[in-house]
């Protein structure tokens, strides 16, 4: 449900914390971060550190582990691969949701602003709260599902072609670039379940393989579930990997209106 009061302890505070270079530095670049702390009970602030980048590595993800390396511990942020396969650096910077690892520094002329991904509730710093983000990818059951057994006992083969149809869909990293950037998941998530868990839900329908579709789809029809999307196309516009989630949920809408008439 859309809640129109920002949240106690949401506002950010004027000034936050600026460290500096100490010494010549000739590439110099400011990085301004959203910080926050549940812990101390003080309302978020954008803190601001001085980066020289001949001495920092040339993605975003470089210059945050160079900041909790070097100068604040405490900075807090997720990442694990950081070659654009985990998901877990998702953020947004300069006001677009993308993986801090595969994201340039140079992309950005002057300074960059680094805050976590919006309309999430979060934990830390730049860690958003994933709980019913997963929750919701929990809730589409994805993984196949069969009624037969196995032709040949043992595997599910697929043809080349069938495969092919997976392509566009299987490589998403669950990074919720595309939910967080999507205006109907920001108003509606308790009940649509977004791009990202669409595109997923769409996966297993387009599986030669899965025997479940029918029973799938009744649970997409749903006024929430599915129809919240209103093709505004933000989710294939920002997703790190190139995929297009709105395509898939058109797909879906095609298959329950094939199944009506
Ligand atoms: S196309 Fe649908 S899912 Fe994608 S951003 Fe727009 S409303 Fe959200
Ligand atoms: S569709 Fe793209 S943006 Fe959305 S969760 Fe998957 S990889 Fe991330
Ligand atoms: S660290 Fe894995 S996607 Fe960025």
């Amino acid at each position: 449900m859309a809640e129109f009061a920002l949240p106690k302890n949401s506002r950010i505070q004027a000034r936050g914390k600026t460290y500096r270079i100490e010494g010549a530095a000739e590439r110099v670049r400011r990085f301004r971060i959203y910080r926050y702390d549940p812990d101390t009970g003080e309302n978020p602030r954008y803190d601001t550190f001085e980066l020289d980048l001949d001495r920092t590595g040339p993605m975003v993800l470089d210059a945050l582990l160079k900041i909790k390396n070097e100068i604040d511990p405490t900075l807090t942020f997720r990442r694990s691969c950081r070659e654009g396969i985990c998901g877990s650096c998702s953020m947004n910077i300069n006001g677009r949701n993308g993986l801090a690892c595969t994201t340039a520094i140079e992309d950005y002329k002057g300074e960059i602003r680094i805050t976590p991904l919006p309309h999430m509730d979060v934990i830390k710093d730049l860690v958003p709260d994933f709980t019913h983000f997963f929750a919701q990818y929990a809730s589409i059951e994805p993984w196949l599902k069969t009624k037969t057994p196995a032709p040949s006992g043992k595997e599910r083969l697929q043809s080349p072609e069938d495969r092919a149809k997976l392509d566009g869909l299987y490589e998403c990293i669950l990074c919720a670039c595309c939910s967080s950037s999507c205006p109907s998941y920001w108003w509606n998530s308790d009940k649509f379940l977004g791009p990202a868990i669409l595109l997923q839900a769409y996966r297993w329908l387009a599986d030669s393989r899965d025997e479940l579709t029918g029973e799938r789809l009744d649970e997409l029809e749903d006024p929430f579930r599915l129809y919240r999307c209103h093709t505004i196309m933000n989710c294939a516009n920002v997703c790190p990997k190139g995929l297009n989630p709105a395509k898939a949920i058109a797909e879906t809408k095609k298959l329950l209106v094939e199944r009506a008439v």
